[in-house]
């Protein structure tokens, strides 16, 4: 297939499009390179796509563009033909998001606004948007499960992905594209984002630096393997193949939450190293806790992860200090 991958030069883009490339699909990515974090990790992760799809004699087209303009959009919909649309591009990141408003509804929502438009007048019939466990805010009901009400988000990029999925049944409705929206739980594994926690403390705790610990440590996350993520997405791929249009949302999530101490304790261990840390009040923004329900995701899609927190810190690990043994010592991402 041709597949459309917004955002393909981000974190978890970048691994998919790999992944995508070894199935034998032909891949357009999209994507600004923006500054949200250095730009340079985001040229590297398209570096590794491009080492994947030569040695596989793959089909990579990257066209670099903004996703807020609709024009670019539908040149690249002239050109790369696509079947399927594979929409990651976004700003992340729940308190930047509070800071800058405006910018994230105009790229998430704006931006899925005119994939959906795009998709329509190319005749597109598949689509995935990537959500994200944020839409189930402070929810006091665990596990968080898709039928839960989503109506309370506690931050703007939270209701942005809410918005994003609701065009997203619109467009589904009016026109007959088949989508999946994918609420993904905390992401992690080699090139994550920097400024997400494992990789953020990973940095910290190897250069002495205090942790910031918000709360007391006891707040949790369900986080999930960048692998088990991609399986989850390629599945869904798959589920949107029905000639009839669909429209479902899936929890993908590792469904066993971590707390914020453990986790450090799991860095500390890994690392060989240990944390200093100092303790903040919660920040705005952030929930006491995730977990997700797969109960859907592995009836429906046959979604499993497979990597368990303590195997998935090991190699990321791996990785982070490969990467800078690679770049002489230094850390393979930001500056902390
Ligand atoms: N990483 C996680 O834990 C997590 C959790 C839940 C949801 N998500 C969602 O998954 C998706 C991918 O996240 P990620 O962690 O890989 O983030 P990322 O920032 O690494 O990747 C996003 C990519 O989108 C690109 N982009 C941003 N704005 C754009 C624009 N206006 N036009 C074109 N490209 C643009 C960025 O340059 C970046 O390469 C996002 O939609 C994010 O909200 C991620």
């Amino acid at each position: 297939m041709n597949i459309l991958v917004t955002g393909g030069a981000g974190f978890i883009g970048s691994h998919l499009c790999q992944r995508l490339l070894t199935l034998g699909h032909a891949i357009t990515i999209v994507d600004n390179f923006n500054d949200f974090y250095d730009p340079t990790l985001k040229r590297r992760n398209i570096s590794e796509i491009q080492g994947t799809s030569s040695s596989l004699g793959g089909k990579l087209l990257l066209q670099e563009g903004d996703i807020r303009d609709l024009s670019f959009l539908e040149s690249v919909f002239r050109e790369g033909e696509p079947e399927a649309v594979i929409h990651l591009a976004a700003m992340a990141g729940v308190r930047p998001s509070i800071e800058r408003p405006a910018l994230y509804a105009e790229v998430n929502l704006g931006g899925t606004l005119n994939l959906l438009e795009a998709s329509r007048s190319a005749g597109v019939r598949r689509f995935l948007f990537a959500s994200s466990s944020s839409v189930y805010g402070n929810n006091p009901k665990v596990p968080f499960a898709e039928s839960d009400p989503v109506d309370t988000p506690i931050s703007p990029y939270a209701a942005t992905k809410k918005g994003g999925e609701l065009l997203c049944h619109s467009w589904h409705h009016l026109y007959g594209i088949s989508v999946a929206c994918l609420r993904f739980f905390t992401v992690y594994g080699p090139r994550q984002r920097p400024d997400l926690a494992i990789n953020k403390f990973a940095r910290m705790i190897s250069s002495g630096k205090s942790l910031p610990i918000y709360g007391d440590g006891s707040s949790s996350r369900d986080y999930t393997y960048i692998d088990d993520i991609v399986q989850g997405v390629v599945k869904a791929l798959e589920w949107t193949s029905d000639p009839y249009p669909k429209f479902d949302i899936f929890n993908l999530g590792g469904s066993h939450p971590v707390t914020l101490q453990r986790l450090v304790e799991m860095l500390e261990q890994a690392l060989g190293l240990p944390a200093r840390r100092e303790e903040f009040p919660m920040q705005a923004g952030d929930v006491e806790r995730t977990y997700a329900d797969l109960t859907k995701s592995s009836a429906i899609l046959g979604y499993e992860p497979a990597t368990s927190i303590e195997e998935g810190i090991a190699r990321f690990v791996t990785w982070f200090r490969e990467s800078r043994e690679k770049r002489g010592g230094t850390t393979p991402c930001l500056p902390i």
